[in-house]
């Protein structure tokens, strides 16, 4: 059978990435330009100048991609983009550039959802993982506990009711004045940290499997605020710690909730909270201690990147999916 050769590209967020992967699985090149420096001194992402940074770089980053891979435009079987969720003027820059590159090589367009990107990343780190499974995927924009049946059929069966998990670890980093980006900084500052130091509530939901982090990050900037107008220091270790320990645990408790529940044998994370060392630990012990197997992807893959989203079209590439020359970006696609 002749082999599937996928473009990947991705700049829903603040990351524009190019990848070409063969036949779903080998990573020929994986090419990803970062905005954080950028982005560093507003706190925070800022849309409009992520949106010109992509424009400038999407070019080079596609040709570097190429050229890692050793291929021609020729040799592609079909161009995949990300074409939602993410930032609208992101988003489009990519989707335009695809669209256009697509017509010019004459190769099908193959439109990703961005989670589902996330999700595929893990079939490029294990030949084993393969549906049916659970999957966390927590990232700055989502956390959803799902169901992947099959590849491209995905139930979900619970999600965030307020922040992302990404997104409270942002915002408390943000706060204890860790910079930007928050998450793996804030894991930094936990490691000299007591997990134990405070115990910040868990929300308490009528639904078994979705998430609520605006309360532990309520509790955690109200800990802040208070020992400020106490004069009292602030232990920013132990406050990253405890806010990482309870996050962490709420998130690999539900989804080994939900294997056991399914009665599934795996259970997966994926998106760039998976990059956590204290979740991914949490997840494989829990999974481990109720016979389960665990997979998560290795580390430059959790976050945005477009190896996974080259991965996710080649199951969309089988099942004939196609987009069409009219495909728009979609800030808030459904999964
Ligand atoms: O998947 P991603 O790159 O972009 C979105 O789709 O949102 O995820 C980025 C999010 C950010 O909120 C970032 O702080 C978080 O993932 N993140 C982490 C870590 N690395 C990235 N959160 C906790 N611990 C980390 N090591
Ligand atoms: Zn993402």
């Amino acid at each position: 059978m002749e082999d599937v050769l996928i473009l990947g590209i991705e700049s829903s967020c603040d990351e524009t990435a190019a990848a070409v992967v063969k036949n779903g699985k080998e990573v020929l090149s994986n090419v990803i330009s970062s905005q954080v420096a950028l982005h560093a001194e507003f706190g925070g992402v800022v849309p409009e100048i992520a949106s010109r940074n992509h424009l400038e770089k999407i070019d080079e980053v596609i040709r570097l991609a190429m050229d890692e891979a050793g291929k021609s435009f020729s040799e592609l079987t079909a161009v995949a983009v990300t074409y939602g969720p993410g930032l609208v003027g992101s988003l489009l820059v990519g989707v335009s550039e695809a669209k256009a590159l697509a017509y010019a090589i004459q190769k099908p367009l193959i439109p990703v959802h961005h989670i589902e990107g996330h999700i595929a990343a893990n079939y490029l780190a294990h030949q084993d993982c393969v549906p049916p499974y659970v999957c966390l995927v927590a990232s700055g924009g989502h956390s959803h506990l799902l169901y992947v049946e099959d590849y491209g059929k995905i139930k979900i069966y619970g999600r965030t009711r307020d922040d992302a998990a990404g997104e409270a670890f942002d915002k408390i980093a943000r706060a204890v004045g860790l910079g930007y980006p928050g998450g793996p900084k804030l894991e930094q500052s936990a490691k000299e940290g007591d997990p134990f130091a405070y115990h910040f509530p868990k929300a308490k939901l009528d639904t078994p499997y979705d998430f609520s982090f605006s309360g532990v990050k309520s509790a955690v900037l109200n800990e802040l605020n208070h020992k400020k107008m106490l004069g009292e220091e602030i232990r920013v270790a132990d406050l990253c710690a405890s806010f990482q320990e309870g996050v962490c645990e709420d998130l690999a408790e539900k989804c080994l909730q939900l294997a056991l529940d399914l009665g599934v044998s795996k259970m997966a994370v994926a998106g760039g909270v998976s990059a956590n060392g204290c979740l991914r630990r949490k997840m494989e012990e829990k999974a481990k201690a109720h016979g389960l197997s665990f997979y998560c992807p290795s580390p430059v893959l959790c976050t945005d990147n477009a190896a996974m989203i080259a991965a996710a079209a080649y199951y969309d590439y089988q099942a004939g999916k196609r987009g069409e020359a009219s495909l728009n970006a979609y800030p808030s696609l459904a999964l």
